[in-house]
């Protein structure tokens, strides 16, 4: 597969270009060769012409790429090309695996649980998921496999997760996300999480950094499960976190303002305005936008800290795929004054 050998110090802004041109290949990661790095493209005739060296190269995939082509070639042995087209990226939280499953793929469901299984031996739930569903975000799941079960323990980025899949959200895919936000904290910031749910952006950022987080959530049982991750990971934790049971848009007018505030925001809902108010240097607000519209969403941010008399500076990070041409997004608002 290409890749385009560029100059380290260019390759920030070159792989942001290549992104906005829908020429970098996200599934594999860039590799550094001297003062060189190996920026991963897709094969297309347009890569030659933008003045850097193109050469093949095997750049090794993103490990959650890996494993989904682990299940891929299990497979072969059963399904058939056409079919295999149709699998979906699944996810494994603890010792439960979730799938999605096509129509296409119904009649292979025996089939699919046989290959997850041969590829991580240690599954006990099988579930395929169905939607995010009201205002908790739960989704609707079946189990197909196993255990007549949906909580586990799911370990990430240093800290361990109880999680219920059927009572609260979760999702592992955040993982990276959360490491980001953790590396950008600093010692003694105080910290505001709306939307906390089972707590995983708290319980990551308070493994690492010395600060002092409130968290708010509404569903009872995602914040019970918060208390027990708290009380699971307490050893473990540099950072302390205090844990609201209630309604964000009731509780944060209360609150004091904090040095960082981070926003989960379910899809559909608005707290821009409320979460910038109670942000002193910096909001991530997360969202959930069609690529068409990311410049507008990036004003209606401006719009918004000028009617709050902040000046601000917006970047607007796209963290996953949502559906076609709609992305999660995360905009990091840094408030200067
Ligand atoms: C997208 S989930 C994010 C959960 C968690 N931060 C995570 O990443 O796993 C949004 C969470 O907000 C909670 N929620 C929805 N509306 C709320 C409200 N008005 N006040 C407090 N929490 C709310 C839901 O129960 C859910 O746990």
């Amino acid at each position: 597969m290409p890749a385009l050998k560029v100059p380290r110090r260019e390759a920030e802004p070159v792989k942001r270009r290549l992104k906005s041109l829908g020429l970098y290949d996200g599934k594999r990661r860039p590799r550094r060769e001297g003062g060189y790095v190996l920026l991963p493209v897709i094969s297309d005739p347009r890569i030659e012409g933008l003045g850097y060296e193109v050469l093949p190269a095997e750049l090794p995939l993103r490990p959650e790429r890996q494993i989904y082509r682990n299940l891929e070639s299990v497979l072969a042995e059963r399904l058939s090309e056409e079919e295999l087209k149709h699998l979906r990226r699944y996810d494994i939280i603890g010792d439960i695996a979730v799938i999605q499953i096509p129509p296409e793929l119904e009649h292979r469901v025996e089939d699919i649980v046989w290959g997850l299984r041969k590829v991580h031996p240690f599954l006990r739930v099988i579930a395929r998921k169905g939607f995010h569903e009201g205002a908790f975000r739960i989704r609707d799941y079946s189990i197909i496999w196993g255990e007549r079960r949906l909580n586990t323990v799911h370990k990430e980025n240093g800290v361990e997760i109880k999680v219920d899949l059927s009572k609260a959200f979760f999702n592992p895919r955040m993982k990276g996300e959360r490491y980001r936000l953790a590396q950008l904290v600093r010692d003694g910031e105080r910290i505001l999480i709306p939307f906390a749910g089972v707590l995983p952006y708290a319980l990551v950022i308070a493994r690492y950094k010395r600060v002092k987080i409130t968290a708010v959530e509404l569903n009872r049982e995602a914040y019970e499960l918060g208390r027990e991750n708290i009380e699971l990971n307490r050893k473990k934790l540099k950072g302390e976190i205090e844990f609201i049971h209630g309604d964000v848009f009731e509780v944060l007018p209360e609150l004091p303002t904090y040095d960082r505030v981070i926003s989960p925001t379910p899809r559909g809902v608005d707290a821009l305005a409320l979460t910038l108010s109670k942000a002193e240097g910096w909001l991530h607000y997360y969202d959930f936008v069609h690529e068409a519209d990311i410049e507008a969403f990036r004003e209606r941010i401006i719009e918004e800290c000028e009617r709050q008399g902040k000046d601000c500076k917006v970047k607007i990070k796209k963290v996953s795929d949502f559906k076609p041409h709609v992305f999660k997004v995360c905009a990091d608002v840094k408030v200067v004054d």
